[in-house]
């Protein structure tokens, strides 16, 4: 069993393979946050320390112990209203204004198997045990169940909450976050992954200081501008040494990731649901559900971490039939035509792709309603057959006779007011009544905390899907949520997180009901890329831009809580459509080469040496993906910081690793690039597959290995390695 009680001192052991986190509940029925890091059985109750401190409150029950003060000692969830002043994790509103919530310890239940959050994505595992501690406030007849999932053999620790009014009036939630965590001492940086659309998950590292420092969303998705996933790590961490621990956000809306140093130095992180337009009524008998926040901790550096977020996303996120198949190579017409298209065009770009080994065509936006570009149409789904000459069933029919599967684009969440939808439901709009909605790219959101709207989409939908014979959808979500109204409801504080709810609902019907069909997500790219997302979608569109070179940097920054499997990436026309530049189709490729490998251009108007090349590509691809999707990954340069961009995929066995490098900046007279390697085994030889060079495995990984490139901007190199014998 990864859970442990010592019944003595009430002190709650979650252990994983490398890791240990524990609680006490104390005298006083507080719930103490005592350690998280390295695995260890020893009780940590002997760090807490007991002073009088000026201007920190002790609980009425202490009596006249001025030493003891929640405001000073570790919580494992911290509540206004108790006298701990700093960033809490719970916020409960009564009726008439007071904040007095004061949540006690009253028992806890250990069992096998992990926790499920009904209506809602969450880590699963066969393997994997929970713990659920029950703290109470009598006054307000409020339970709150902390829960928290051990999955031991992958460095996993989730937890969530679920709070319960059982016998009071109404309150109202106006923060549950699913985790915070409480250091006692060090100094910690807050790593975060910035961008915009078209410029994804940059990272940024900052120390963690006195006042808040925090990322977030309120844009009613997970956004381009903040990622919910954020590592905090011991000021000396690098890739491969020092202590680090990541948290993920199970949810694809407003969230908020808090740090800050407190007054004695202590550093407390809190992770969850947005406060932004969030007031959740809880009258007795209703329940609340706060999302899942994913931990892990490493001993061994950035690196490590990664890779049990990979792992977990890979085999506790994703699900269905696609989640361990190597994907179709896949062509999408987006950047190949645009809304410009007809049947024929998709027909042909198929018969090229067949030539090439590109395995499906993805038909874009633009196929429904009298969609010629953006702003139109959405809303209603039927199929435009003047336009594509024919049925979707006989387009995908003739699709399927070149030898081609067959995918087609969605936006389920949205209208256009140019839409027979619009026309006839303008109430199904998220709007304020009397104000004039935001609009972006001209379109509005529906109202899915609605279930009746979800319920007329999921019609359109699946009637689309069972027209012809699909094999891969595209889910996009192309604006921020603003104006937020449901005529749903009176209690606007909880549109948000319903929408949400209908979103997930509608994933979790159309998924399960159409489970040969390939899920992939998108928002403009990489706006909702997320655990949320993942538990529907194995696979999300990183971003809109194609540009091989800024891909580099995207997809770095994604690789921190991401596999590689979870990141479509494709290769583009130059110049590119984003950024303008010119890069050769080679090093495309090697940027591209990831666990969700396409193409994004007209096959069409390729040149032959150009397909030969593209042949190649594609060829390649199906050689590596085993490796690219069961390896282990490693970053070898953080291009924010140097002139290139280098990682290895290693297999999990050591026998073949696929070195990748490309150059970001050219420079005369350029120093050599030297890259030293990661994940090989140190008593075996490798051989290079192109030039049969044989290299010892320790020398790479010890002095490494110069990388000679083609004269020229943005040149690349992609280098198969295996191991041909061990000493
Ligand atoms: C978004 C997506 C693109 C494309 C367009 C279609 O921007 O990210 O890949 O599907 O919408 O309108």
């Amino acid at each position: 069993m990864a859970i442990l009680f010592d019944m003595d001192k009430r002190i709650f052991y979650l252990h994983t393979k490398n890791s240990t986190y524990q609680m006490q509940a104390d005298k006083h029925g507080y719930l103490l946050h005592l350690y998280y890091g390295k695995r260890l059985d020893a009780p940590m109750d002997y760090m807490l320390t007991f002073f009088d401190r000026g201007f920190s409150g002790n609980p009425y029950d202490a009596d006249r112990d001025r030493t003891y003060s929640p405001d000073v000692l570790p919580q494992e969830f911290p509540v206004l209203g108790t006298g701990d002043y700093r960033n809490v994790a719970f916020k409960v509103r009564e009726d008439n204004g007071c904040y007095g919530c004061d949540l006690r310890y009253e028992g806890f239940r250990i069992s096998e198997g992990k926790y499920a959050l009904p209506g809602l994505p969450a880590v699963y595992a066969e393997k994997a045990d929970t713990l659920e501690i029950l703290l109470k406030d009598a006054r307000l007849g409020l339970e709150v169940y902390l829960m928290y999932g051990v999955i031991e053999e992958n460095d996993i620790i989730t937890r969530s909450v679920r709070v319960e009014n059982v016998s009071g009036s109404r309150v109202y939630l106006e923060k549950v976050s699913g985790a915070c965590l409480d250091f006692l001492y060090g100094q910690y940086d807050l790593i975060t992954f910035y961008g915009r659309h078209a410029m994804e998950r940059n990272l940024q590292r900052m120390e963690i200081g006195h006042g808040r420092q925090s990322v977030g969303s309120s844009r009613g998705c997970s956004s381009h501008q903040y990622n919910p996933f954020v590592i905090l790590a011991d000021a000396h961490a690098t890739e491969s040494m020092g202590e680090c621990y990541g948290a993920s956000f199970v949810y694809s809306g407003n969230f908020s990731a808090e740090a800050e140093k407190d007054q004695f130095g202590q550093t407390r992180f809190v992770m969850g649901l947005s406060e932004e337009q969030f007031s959740y009524p809880l009258s007795k008998g209703e329940c609340f559900y706060a999302p899942e926040v994913i931990l892990s901790y490493s001993g061994e550096g950035l690196n490590t971490l990664s890779d049990h977020f990979h792992q977990c996303v890979k085999k506790h996120i994703c699900r269905g039939r696609y989640r361990d198949q190597i994907r179709p190579v896949l062509v999408n017409s987006w950047e190949a035509c645009y809304f410009d298209f007809d049947g024929d065009a998709i027909v042909e770009l198929a018969e090229q792709a067949a030539e090439l080994g590109v395995e499906m065509v993805v038909l874009d936006d633009g196929w429904f309603g009298h969609r010629e570009d953006d702003n139109s149409s959405l809303g209603d789904w039927e199929v435009n057959e003047r336009k594509l000459g024919c049925t979707l069933a006989q387009l995908s029919q003739r699709i399927q006779e070149k030898g081609v599967r067959f995918g087609l684009w969605i936006e389920p969440e949205m209208v256009s007011e140019d839409s027979d939808l619009y026309r006839n439901h303008p109430e199904w709009a998220i709007a304020i009544p009397g104000k004039k909605p935001v609009r972006a790219r001209n379109q509005l959101v529906l109202d899915f905390a609605n279930p009746i709207v979800v319920q007329y989409i999921y019609e359109k939908i699946s009637a689309v899907l069972k027209q012809a014979r699909i094999d891969y959808i595209k889910w996009d979500m192309n604006r921020s949520l603003s104006d937020i109204y449901s005529g749903n409801t009176k209690e606007q504080g909880k549109v948000l997180y319903d929408y949400m709810l209908g979103v997930y609902s509608l994933l979790e019907r159309l998924t399960t009901e159409f489970p040969d069909i390939l899920w992939e997500g998108c928002s403009g790219g990489g706006g909702r890329f997320d655990m949320g997302m993942l538990y529907y979608t194995p696979q999300i569109w990183c971003s809109d831009n194609t540009d091989a070179i800024d891909r580099v940097y995207i997809q770095y920054g994604t690789s921190f809580g991401y596999p590689l499997t979870a990141m479509g990436s494709h290769v583009s026309a130059v110049p590119n459509h984003q950024t303008g530049r010119v890069t050769d189709l080679g090093t495309r490729g090697v940027a591209a080469m990831t666990g969700a490998f396409g193409y994004e251009l007209d096959l069409r108007k390729l040149t032959d040496v150009e397909k030969n090349q593209v042949r190649e590509q594609v060829a390649r691809y199906k050689q590596v993906a085993p490796l690219l999707y069961d390896g282990r990954y490693y970053r070898l340069s953080n291009p924010f910081q140097e002139e290139f961009g280098a990682w290895i995929v290693v297999d999990r066995e050591k026998k073949t690793a696929l070195l990748s490098v490309v150059l970001l900046e050219r420079h005369g007279n350029m120093p050599v690039i030297y890259v030293k390697l990661q994940g090989l085994s140190s008593d075996a030889k490798y051989r290079e597959q192109d030039t049969g060079r044989v290299f010892s495995g320790a020398a790479l990984m010890a002095y490494g290995m110069p990388i000679t490139l083609k004269y020229g901007e943005y040149q690349s190199c992609q280098i198969l390695l295996e191991k041909i014998e061990s000493n």
